[in-house]
């Protein structure tokens, strides 16, 4: 059973890239969080998989909050695995998603990552399309080695770029505050079309007058209503106009 969470689809691609050959049932957390869904049952020998991008150097909130109120039902000693996506740093989002386990008594077998292209555009640029094609076929090899320790359900902490946990605080810390609403902000070239309202994970839009409106103070701040706007009319801070739209080519199809 892997159960995951994605913005833009990078993490969508690498947990139906593991599920196809670990045969495991997929599981969105958006889905499972829109429909109160929080308890489940593993069959017996079914592995459990937790994928998701790292947001400042640890977990979304909505994994965060998803997490909390996990219940599961486990007749064995399951494998249990993390495998995120992210751009540059992973942080300590692997001792997050252990102290969840943790609750459930259970223990993180292994975690892994894949280098994506990074949707925090506020900072990163994703205007080149070449570029950011390279780090998606880079992210192939990863992907089909992860695949490989997962089926001989490997044990280790395999995360590359961790950071100190005072570090990871300030961070977290600093993720409270860039989650709020107040920074996105919609164009005049918005046609109403309600897809950011329908894509919000945490439904923190709401379509009023046939303009987006932020219903919420806080949200996770995925992104993915300013990925996915067909006229890419919502922007965060100065500078994401510059950096341009991202979505996996998985998304695409
Ligand atoms: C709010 C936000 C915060 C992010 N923080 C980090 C981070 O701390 N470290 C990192 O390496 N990537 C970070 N990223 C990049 C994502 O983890 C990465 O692009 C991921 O593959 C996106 O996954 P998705 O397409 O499944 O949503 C962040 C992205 C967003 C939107
Ligand atoms: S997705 Fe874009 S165009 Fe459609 S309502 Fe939202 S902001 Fe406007
Ligand atoms: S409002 Fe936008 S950034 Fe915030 S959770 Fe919804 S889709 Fe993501």
């Amino acid at each position: 059973m892997i159960f995951y969470f994605s913005a833009t689809g990078n993490s969508k691609y690498l947990a139906s890239r593991i599920a196809k050959e670990t045969k495991d049932r997929l599981i969105s957390i958006t889905d499972c969080i829109k429909n109160n869904e929080y308890a489940f049952k593993l069959k017996e020998g079914e592995n459990l998989g937790i994928v998701s991008p790292i947001y400042y150097w640890g977990l979304p909130s909505i994994v965060d909050d998803f997490l909390e109120y996990f219940q599961l039902v486990v007749s064995h000693r399951p494998y249990t695995f993390f495998a995120a996506t992210y751009g540059t740093v992973t942080g300590q989002a692997d001792t997050f998603v252990k102290r969840h386990l943790k609750r459930l008594g259970l223990e993180l077998s292994a975690s892994y990552c894949v280098r994506m292209p990074d949707t925090w555009t506020p900072i990163f640029d994703l205007n080149d399309p070449v570029k950011v094609s390279k780090v998606n076929q880079k992210a192939e090899i990863q992907i089909d080695k992860i695949i490989k320790q997962i089926k001989n359900t490997e044990s280790g902490n395999f995360l590359s770029f961790r950071m100190p946990m005072p570090a990871v605080k300030l961070c977290r810390y600093i993720y409270e505050k860039v989650r709020e609403t107040k920074h996105l902000s919609v164009e005049d070239s918005c046609i109403g079309c309600g897809l950011c309202a329908q894509n919000c994970p945490v439904d923190a839009i709401e379509i009023q007058s046939g303009r987006p409106v932020w219903v919420k103070d806080k949200c996770s701040i995925c992104l993915a209503c300013l990925h996915r706007c067909p006229q890419f009319s919502i922007q965060y801070g100065k500078f994401t106009k510059k950096h341009g739209q991202y979505l996996h080519p998985c998304m695409k199809e």
